[in-house]
């Protein structure tokens, strides 16, 4: 990977500006409602840490673990929890944010297990859509950039737990 020639797909200053876009959506959907954003880890740490300076409402915000087995480039399809929310969600509103919905199936697994808490609602919010690699019926409700089918890193997506600290999104030629 080091020796290739880096591929920028998505910049820094595309990031922020659909970001800001983004949080004044979100921030109009969720007036007067108990927004409550449950960011899963690691991926969406960064991504969750911008998007929620830009929303205006009032936002409790939460984290989650999951893992699948198997390595980082492919999902095997099967979702464990690492560690669960930490909050009663019960009668919230709840914003799913990841950084990427690829295959869907991790999506797919928290959504079904917030909605089993007890929230009120559930949405997905993801920093990058993949719909060519769906496996699952699931399409996110707030999305920054849709992407072909490349494997990518940057911005909290990870390669061998490397590369998240950059703040853009690339791949290798
Ligand atoms: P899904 O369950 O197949 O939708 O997978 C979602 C997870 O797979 C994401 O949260 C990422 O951790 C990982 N993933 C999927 N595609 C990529 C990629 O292109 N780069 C880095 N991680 C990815
Ligand atoms: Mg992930």
């Amino acid at each position: 990977m080091e020796n290739k020639k880096e591929n920028i797909l998505i910049t820094k200053e595309q990031i922020e500006k659909r970001i800001v876009e983004l949080g004044a959506e979100i921030s109009r959907d969720y007036q007067g409602k108990k927004l409550y954003v449950l960011s899963l880890l690691r991926g969406s740490f960064i991504y969750t840490a911008d998007l929620v300076r830009q929303i205006s409402v009032p936002t409790k915000i939460g984290f989650m673990t999951t893992s699948s087995y198997g390595h980082d480039e492919v999902s095997s399809g099967v979702v464990k929890i690492v560690n669960d929310i930490p909050d009663d969600i019960e009668g919230y509103d709840v914003l799913v944010v990841d950084d990427i919905v690829d295959t869907g199936i991790t999506m797919k697994f928290v959504i079904d297990h917030v909605a089993s808490l007890g929230a009120k609602s559930v949405k997905s919010c993801v920093l990058l859509d993949k719909p060519e690699r769906r496996k699952v019926d699931i399409k996110p409700d707030y999305c920054c950039f849709e992407i072909p089918d490349i494997f990518v890193v940057g911005y909290g997506l990870n390669y061998g737990d490397y590369y998240r600290n950059i703040p853009y999104v690339f791949n290798w030629e």
